[in-house]
């Protein structure tokens, strides 16, 4: 479902970009299908974001597919087509690890745009600008990204699509902040020399994004080592208000960094639309891998199929005076398996 969405608003939008101004937001804000109302008014508000919302999006199904590429679950769900038919309806560690990348990849989007001057309302973090590192003996300079922005804007989009107030809501909210969370961490301080030839004489810092790839491996760790919570309500009446870790000793809420899920996965094996799962069926394997992407483990014991191919390249290329390159054709004989 926010797939679909931002997917839309990605490929539509980067189109319609030009006529935004044209056609005024109000139009094209309501033409984006799944808006929550707060989302909506977001759009309206600041169409420049939107677009940078939009790859931050695009960035995170990348990512989240890169680090899934040898899953049974490949990071998509059922109805990739649809508005609704999109989101993982089981609220599965998968599930948690989705709403983890994107919400990280909307801030690191947006931090980013702020860092190029992209965005009309932020910039370069320069609070710090000027100041001196006592301990170290180097000097804040340069421009600092300003990822307080970044992450408040993906707050402030992102979340405001939780507007069901149940035990998913709470699981939702955790995992994006706990994917923000996590690309905060990762910012790395970057220095320069100055000073004659590069002495170093003096040193300039400032704070810059790290790869959003480095985030994706630290969220796939935390896939791994993800907890299962269980709703807590403050009177017997009343909505779900906090989460606890499942099968704890007393109270123990999960850590801000954990990722944290309500229900356990379905196998991914078959397609089932209840579960949003596609199945393994037609997926590549590999056939000599004992560990990640095996056919084994792949296929659920249904086997599969072999399809031989040939590669065909120019090789031991001689050069003739003159002037004329003659190579051989060489060749090489290629398995791929696909799963029953
Ligand atoms: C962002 O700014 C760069 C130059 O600073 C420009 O080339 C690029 O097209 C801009 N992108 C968007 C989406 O506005
Ligand atoms: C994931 O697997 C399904 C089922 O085999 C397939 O239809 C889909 O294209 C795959 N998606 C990606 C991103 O590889
Ligand atoms: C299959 O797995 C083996 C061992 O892990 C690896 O060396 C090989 O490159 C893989 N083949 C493909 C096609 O991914």
């Amino acid at each position: 479902y926010l797939f679909v969405i931002f997917s839309y608003i990605f490929f539509n939008f980067k189109m319609a970009l030009s006529s935004v101004v044209a056609l005024g937001t109000n139009i094209i804000c309501n033409k984006i299908p799944g808006l929550a109302p707060r989302q909506r008014a977001l759009c309206q508000s600041r169409p420049d974001a939107i677009i940078v919302i939009g790859e931050g999006a695009q960035l995170g199904i990348d990512e989240c597919q890169h680090q899934f590429r040898f899953g049974r679950w490949n990071c998509s769900a059922l109805g990739e087509r649809t508005v609704f038919g999109q989101e993982l309806r089981v609220g599965s560690r998968e599930a948690a690890f989705t709403y983890a990348i994107t919400a990280a990849g909307v801030a690191h989007a947006v931090t980013a745009a702020c860092s190029r001057g992209n965005l009309s309302q932020c910039g370069c973090d320069r609070k710090k600008q000027g100041y001196h590192d006592r301990e170290e003996g180097w000097k804040w300079g340069g421009c600092s990204a300003d990822v307080k922005y970044g992450v408040e804007f993906s707050r402030r989009f992102v979340d405001a699509r939780e507007v069901k107030k149940n035990a998913r809501r709470l699981m939702n909210l955790h995992n994006n902040e706990a994917g923000r969370k996590i690309l905060e961490e990762r910012m790395k301080l970057e220095c320069k020399c100055h000073g004659v030839s590069g002495s170093c004489t003096t040193r300039t810092c400032w704070v810059t994004l790290p790869k959003f790839r480095e985030v994706g491996h630290t969220l796939k760790e935390r896939y791994g080592e993800a907890v299962q919570v269980e709703p807590v309500r403050a009177s017997r009446l009343r909505q779900p208000s906090f989460l606890r870790l499942k099968e704890a000793r007393g109270y123990q809420k999960p850590s801000d960094t954990e990722l944290v899920y309500l229900e356990r996965s379905p196998n991914y094996c078959e397609e089932d639309a209840a579960t949003g799962s596609t199945g393994t069926r037609g997926r590549l394997c590999n056939g000599t891998s004992a560990q990640a992407g095996s056919c084994d483990v792949m296929c659920c014991g249904r086997g599969h199929d072999a399809h031989d191919y040939t590669r065909a390249w120019q090789c031991n290329c001689k050069f003739h005076w003159c002037c004329f390159v003659e190579c051989n054709t060489c060749s090489e004989k290629s398995q791929v398996f696909t799963c029953k």
